[in-house]
């Protein structure tokens, strides 16, 4: 309940959240990063080496934006480790019968621990003798207690309706797990350097990120009056433009849409007009030229189009760049635009920030 925790002197605990971040962050890694071996120290794992070693598969759950960092975590999961790995929401998964494989790692998400479809998908999953991590915030909350271990977040108390810190704090987590799994199967010590260096760059590069608030601000409040948004990206920037789109929906009520980029094309390229501006998530991967391609097609329908990325360009209106870290860690840097850009269109359009209609902190109930 807000009324126990101080707001901080900011004007809404969405902002004081986001701004936290570089402080969460740096909480979500304290003590768990070994730069002499270049592994990661994850003791609420209560798993040995061996074991560590003898998952074929990892499948992660979660509801809502939990899901959505899960998503990110599967793509770490699967650059780092190289174990085939996917994300699904936990209420999906629960209800379709799922086949239960002892030699799959099973992990939910939940920065509550009292999401009631993601903890009856660990009841069902220990019902069957599935083995259940937990990447969760409160401690000693119904799925950290279900779970038979984890890793838990230590991003301190999230009031806000909206997700923000514990979404990059969960995609955090979940690089420290991608790099323990990787680091006792092929990753080499040169790779596990290059994303231990990265991890602890985060809390700075965020600090960057937050000084261009006032640009984000003005941007927000350009593209505030459209009627909706569409959210593109590819591999590691689609589960951001999916949380971008999830962040605008929630609490500014702008319909917005998440696409794959390479989709566009194969239907919703239709909706494309001046009244649907799009925000493309566009990092400097192996995809830049291919998403600058669909950026021109977009142009080509008289599209808006807000880039974030490395870079400006000039396929698109208007550009915010962030700070590069490692491919495989970006995604957690370009999240932090995306929040203060719905954060500021809800104020523009006097939205109940902390409060949006409709929804509940926890989701308790079916
Ligand atoms: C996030 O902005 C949402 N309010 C929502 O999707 C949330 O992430 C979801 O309900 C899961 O909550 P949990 O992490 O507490 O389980």
């Amino acid at each position: 309940d807000a009324g126990h925790y101080d707001n901080g002197g900011y004007e809404h605990y969405l902002l004081k959240e986001i701004s936290e971040q570089p402080d969460t962050v740096a909480r979500t890694l304290r003590g768990r990063i070994d730069d002499r071996f270049h592994i990661a120290h994850l003791g609420g794992l209560n798993m040995d080496a061996r074991e560590t070693r003898s998952f074929r598969r990892v499948k992660i759950i979660g509801c809502g934006s939990a899901y959505y960092s899960g998503q990110i975590g599967a793509q770490l999961i699967e650059e780092l480790a190289r174990i085939p790995a996917d994300a699904e929401p936990a209420s999906e998964f629960r209800y379709r019968s799922p086949v239960v494989e002892p030699d799959t790692l099973y992990v939910a998400i939940s920065q509550s621990g009292e999401t009631y479809d993601t903890l009856a998908a660990v009841q069902e999953l220990k019902r069957k003798g599935g083995r259940v991590l937990g990447i969760v915030n409160t401690v000693g909350s119904a799925i950290a207690r279900e779970t038979d271990g984890g890793i838990y977040l230590h991003a301190g108390p999230e009031v806000s309706v909206a997700s923000t810190k514990a979404f990059t704090s969960t995609a955090v987590a979940f690089a420290l797990l991608a790099l323990h799994l990787g680091r006792v199967r092929d990753l080499s010590p040169a790779d596990g350097r290059r994303i231990c260096d990265g991890l602890r760059r985060l809390p700075e590069q965020i600090k960057e990120i937050l000084t261009l608030e006032d640009r984000i601000r003005e941007l927000a409040k350009k593209y505030a009056d459209a009627p909706g948004m569409m959210f593109v990206g590819r591999v590691r920037g689609y589960p951001v433009a999916r949380e971008g789109a999830q962040k605008l929906k929630e609490i500014s009520y702008v319909h917005a849409e998440a696409y794959p980029a390479s989709e566009l094309k194969h239907g919703p390229l239709a909706l494309i007009s001046p009244e649907l501006p799009t925000v493309a998530v566009v990092p400097d991967d192996e995809l830049l030229d291919k998403n600058l391609t669909t950026l021109g097609e977009i142009r080509a329908r008289h599209g808006r189009i807000l880039m974030v990325g490395h870079r400006t360009s000039e396929a698109a209106d208007d550009c915010i760049v962030v700070p590069r870290n490692e491919v495989e860690l970006d995604p957690i840097l370009l999240t932090i635009p995306l929040q203060l850009f719905a954060y500021h269109a809800a104020v523009a359009l006097g939205r109940d920030v902390d409060r949006p209609r409709n929804l509940a902190k926890s989701v308790t109930v079916e």
